[in-house]
Parts: C-alpha cells; structure tokens; sequence
C-alpha cells in the first residue's frame, strides 16, 4: 500500500481531530495536530508578556520556542511539548482558545509553524488537522478532506468536552468562542481557512464516528490501493 498524505481541513470543532487520530490508527500513520502547535506558541505569549502585533517581539521569541509531539506510552496518543514541557492539558484552557485565532494569524507565526509541518510530512504517511493543510501546508497532498457539521451540533460537542475539565463553563462561552474563532480564522489575511478545490467534504451532523471513519478508510483505500 503506498502511504499518502492525508489533510483534514475544517470548521473549529468539527471532529476532525477524531477522525485524524483514528484514520492515523487504523493506517499505521503519523498524526499531527497542527492546531496544537499554534496553541502551544499562544500559550508561550500568554506567559511571556509577548505582544504579537510587535513584528520584531515575535520574532524575537519564536527563537525561543522549541516544539515536539511525543508519545505518551500509557495512553497511546501524541502529546504536545513545548521547551520540554508538556503543555497538552493546558492548551485546550479557553484561556488559550481566546487568543489562539490571534495569534494564528501573525505571519512570523505561520511561517515558523508551516516549516515544521511540512518537515514532518517528508515522509508521507501521515494525517495533520487544521485549517490551511490542503491549502498551504500540503498542496499536494494525495487526500484532502474538509469537514463541517451543524453548528448547534459542534457548540454540543464542544461543551461536553471542556465542561468535565471545568465545570463553571457556560454554553454560551463556548458558542461565543466557536462563532469568534471561524470567523477570524476565515477572514484573515495569511493562509485564511479555505475549502481547497480538490477537497472532498464530509458533513458529520447526522454521522457517527464510526460511519465517518469508513467513509475516510474508503477514500484513502482508493487512493493508495
Ligand atoms: O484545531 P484547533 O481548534 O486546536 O486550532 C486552534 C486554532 O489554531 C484555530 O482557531 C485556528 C488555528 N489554526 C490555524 O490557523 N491553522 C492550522 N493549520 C491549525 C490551527
């Protein structure tokens, strides 16, 4: 089987981490989550004091930064580290979720996040999340998926996740933050979320995991024999 280049390009809060990690399972393949990578490097502003209107204050502390995906043994999942830290648990904080859209969008941001994408996926057989994978990241990347699903039905998902690490969090936060993060995400002016040409998308409103997965196997399975 020739191993391809997987990119899942979508909606915040579509699923398309789900189906990343499990099409990455079933194949044997690398899973990255780009979007993990940009809320690592907020989370290092946060912290920091950056201002990231500053061209020359980001790029100054982009030198500092050091990322890695690790695996977590006990779990099977891949972790984000940043300087050797693992930060997994806190970059999903709606803390970093605020600002993540912001920072996104800085070019210095971008360039230096996109290289190390790219790097990763020299080898192919890997499946990278996010929004500008088919687009920018991997043009060539022999599958490209764009999900999408009811936004009531994403707010719900959403909700059921960050409500077990706080309890405090309202729905309509939650909402709020979906709603500002597509549109920022969409709009901006570098490597703005886009639905690539050659995408296929898949709407997961009415499907389950499980239906959604087939679908995707079906399409790699075409693709790579
Ligand atoms: O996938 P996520 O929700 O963890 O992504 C967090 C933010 O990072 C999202 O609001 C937009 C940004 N992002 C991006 O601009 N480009 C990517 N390839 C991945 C994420």
């Amino acid at each position: 089987m020739k191993q391809i280049i997987v990119a899942i390009d979508g909606w915040s809060s579509c699923g398309k981490s789900t189906l990343a990690k499990q099409m990455a399972k079933v194949l044997g393949y690398i899973y990255v989550d780009s979007g993990a990578m940009y809320r690592a490097i907020t989370l290092y502003f946060l912290r920091n004091h950056i201002d990231w209107t500053e061209e020359k204050e980001v790029i100054d502390a982009l030198k500092d930064i050091e990322l890695d995906f690790r695996p977590n043994d006990q779990n099977g999942t891949i972790e984000m580290y940043l300087n050797d830290e693992n930060v997994e648990y806190l970059i999903r904080d709606l803390i970093v979720a605020e600002k993540v859209s912001e920072v996104a969008a800085v070019k210095a941001v971008r360039a230096f996040a996109v290289a190390q994408q790219q790097k990763l996926g020299k080898k192919k057989g890997i499946v990278m999340d996010g929004r500008d994978i088919g687009t920018v990241v991997f043009p060539r990347a022999e599958l490209k998926l764009f999900m999408t699903a009811d936004n009531a039905v994403r707010v719900e998902r959403r909700f059921k996740e960050l409500v077990e690490k706080n309890p405090n969090i309202t729905i309509e936060e939650v909402a709020e933050n979906i709603q500002m993060r597509d549109y920022i995400d969409s709009n901006r002016e570098v490597s703005p979320l886009r639905q690539a040409k050659d995408a296929i998308v898949i709407d997961n409103t009415n499907l389950t995991q499980e239906e959604q997965l087939k679908k995707a196997l079906k399409l790699v399975k075409n693709i790579s024999g």
